[in-house]
């Protein structure tokens, strides 16, 4: 055999996180000595043209990038919750707005499914696990949706300037993804029984929890970045070798191309964007923390 790449193993892993509202064990000092790695982020092509299989590719691809949102939605919560009352510090408003823009590129991540692929498959699983499974059942997305609906007073303060031009991005990504994916605009939450604004029981949060291989057991910060670490590792072979956008059945799938608005920094960037908010966290301590 020549040269050609051997492709990544694409294997979805349990995700441990806390259960909502608790705080993080403490961790010994040597899981902390073994903090967020140290990599060259590597390049990726946007267009990839080697052979994809494509079922085992967006179900990895689908679960990671959801796990790693969650991850960074928990890390938000605990900087959050630090500040009930005034603005937070300018180095924990840095790590806000870095995690926003790495939950964007991970929504870029995830929707890079081509769109038969994702109503034949993805979306079916998921109407399985529930007729109205929705994205407002996301336990960890729960105690920070003020925070994307711009909802806490400090968040008109100056200083947050720069947090809220990342959650517009968010938003705009959110809903591009959507129309790309679910051209007819409604989700499986609207086209069943259901309406929006039910609120959540915990069996919906537990079966959200589950199809996206996610369990909830005490855990140290420490513990959380390395979660992180290890998917950022996966998710950077994944993209060295299949691009961003692969090749399926002779065709690319673009969910956005480049020059087209406040998305394209994700395009090619989405690897550089992602490791950022994760050394960000990493360099978090927040086993003190108690929500
Ligand atoms: C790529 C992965 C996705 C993630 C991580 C995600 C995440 C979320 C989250 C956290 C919410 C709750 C927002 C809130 O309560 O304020 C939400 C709501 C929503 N999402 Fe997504 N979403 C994704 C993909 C999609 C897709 C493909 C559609 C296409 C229809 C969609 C349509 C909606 C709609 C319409 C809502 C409003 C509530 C509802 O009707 O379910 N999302 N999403």
């Amino acid at each position: 055999m020549t040269g050609e790449a051997r492709p990544p193993a694409l294997h979805a892993r349990l995700l441990s996180l806390p259960p909502i509202g608790r705080a993080f064990e403490a961790s010994s000092e040597a899981a902390h000595a073994t903090e967020f790695a140290d990599r060259d982020i590597q390049a990726y092509e946007v267009y990839g043209f080697r052979p994809v299989e494509t079922q085992r590719l967006f179900w990895y691809r689908w679960i990671a990038g959801h796990q790693i949102s969650f991850v960074l939605w928990r890390a938000m919560c605990d900087v959050v919750s630090r500040h009930p009352d005034g603005v937070p510090a300018e180095r924990e408003l840095d790590v806000l707005a870095a995690c926003v823009d790495g939950y964007s590129a991970m929504l870029l991540y995830s929707s890079t499914v081509p769109r038969e692929h994702y109503h034949a498959y993805t979306r079916v699983r998921m109407a399985l696990q529930h007729p109205s499974f929705s994205g407002t059942w996301a336990p960890d997305y729960r105690p920070i949706r003020r925070l994307f609906r711009g909802r806490f007073p400090w968040q008109s303060d100056p200083s947050c300037a720069g947090l809220g031009e990342a959650i517009a991005r968010n938003g705009v990504t959110h809903d591009h993804i959507a129309d790309h994916l679910v051209p007819d605009g409604r989700s499986l939450l609207q086209r069943s029984a259901g309406a929006p604004g039910v609120s959540v029981s915990r069996e919906k949060e537990d079966l959200y929890d589950n199809f996206f291989l996610t369990v909830r057991r005490p855990i140290s910060h420490a513990e959380l970045v390395a979660q992180l670490d290890s998917r950022i590792a996966d998710i950077a072979a994944d993209l060295a070798h299949h691009g961003l956008y692969p090749a399926v059945d002779g065709h690319h799938h673009p969910v956005v191309t480049t020059g087209s608005g406040v998305m394209d920094p994700l395009v090619a960037g989405a690897l550089r964007v992602l490791d950022r908010a994760a050394r960000l966290v990493s360099q978090l301590r927040l086993e003190d923390v108690r929500p």
